[in-house]
């Protein structure tokens, strides 16, 4: 069960979509969920959801960012949407050329933690990324130097929190953010 955010009702998406296993979903919590998004919504015109469909719905409603922003996933429950693309990670190559280049911010979250899938998401991010474009991502603490390598990125002190995932994740990105340079109180001994 979900827990709400202080002071905040539940996260609709929450609400409205249970995980799948057989696709490895596990979502954020209501808080981690509200962090992510205002920090996208602080750095970013155009963002690509990789794998990361609780962050893309909760953008606010009718904003330009929502209207202008995609969700790439292999779950095509969402397939009716428009900005919607049936995403498998294995095949970066189907990518629509027309997109190449045109995000200037990209979340990341995929099914799996190693090294051989990243290398996938690390070949679409740069794709789809415009230069300069910035870099949101998560996983486990172990991977950061191969993701500092591949993508940029470095952990932050905000861990997220992901209530039915087995792993305490890290949360990396590769600019700098004072929202994500705090402790997330619902990790409060992540270190
Ligand atoms: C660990 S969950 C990440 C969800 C994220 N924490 C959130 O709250 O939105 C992995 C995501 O990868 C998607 N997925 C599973 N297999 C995939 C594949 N082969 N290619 C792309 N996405 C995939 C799942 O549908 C799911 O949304």
């Amino acid at each position: 069960m979900a827990m709400a955010a202080p002071g905040g009702g539940m996260n609709a998406f929450l609400t409205k979509y249970g995980e799948k296993e057989d696709l490895n979903q596990y979502w954020y919590s209501n808080h981690t969920i509200k962090v992510m998004v205002d920090e996208v919504v602080a750095n970013a015109t155009k963002a690509c959801f990789l794998s990361t469909p609780s962050i893309y719905f909760s953008l606010p409603k009718k904003s330009e960012v929502r209207k202008q922003s995609w969700l790439f996933d292999l779950d095509d429950q969402w397939a009716n949407l428009p900005n919607y693309f049936k995403y498998d990670y294995n095949f970066p190559e189907q990518i629509p050329k027309e997109l190449h280049g045109t995000f200037d911010y990209i979340v990341i979250d995929p099914p799996f933690i190693t090294e051989e899938v990243w290398e996938k998401y690390g070949e679409a991010t740069k794709m789809l990324l415009s230069p300069n474009g910035k870099v949101l991502l998560t996983t486990i603490q172990e991977n950061a130097p191969m993701l500092e390598k591949l993508l940029g990125v470095k952990p932050r002190q905000f861990a997220p929190s992901i209530p039915h995932l087995v792993y305490q994740y890290a949360l990396y990105t590769n600019y700098e953010s004072d929202p994500l340079a705090e402790v997330n109180p619902e990790i409060p001994s992540w270190d």
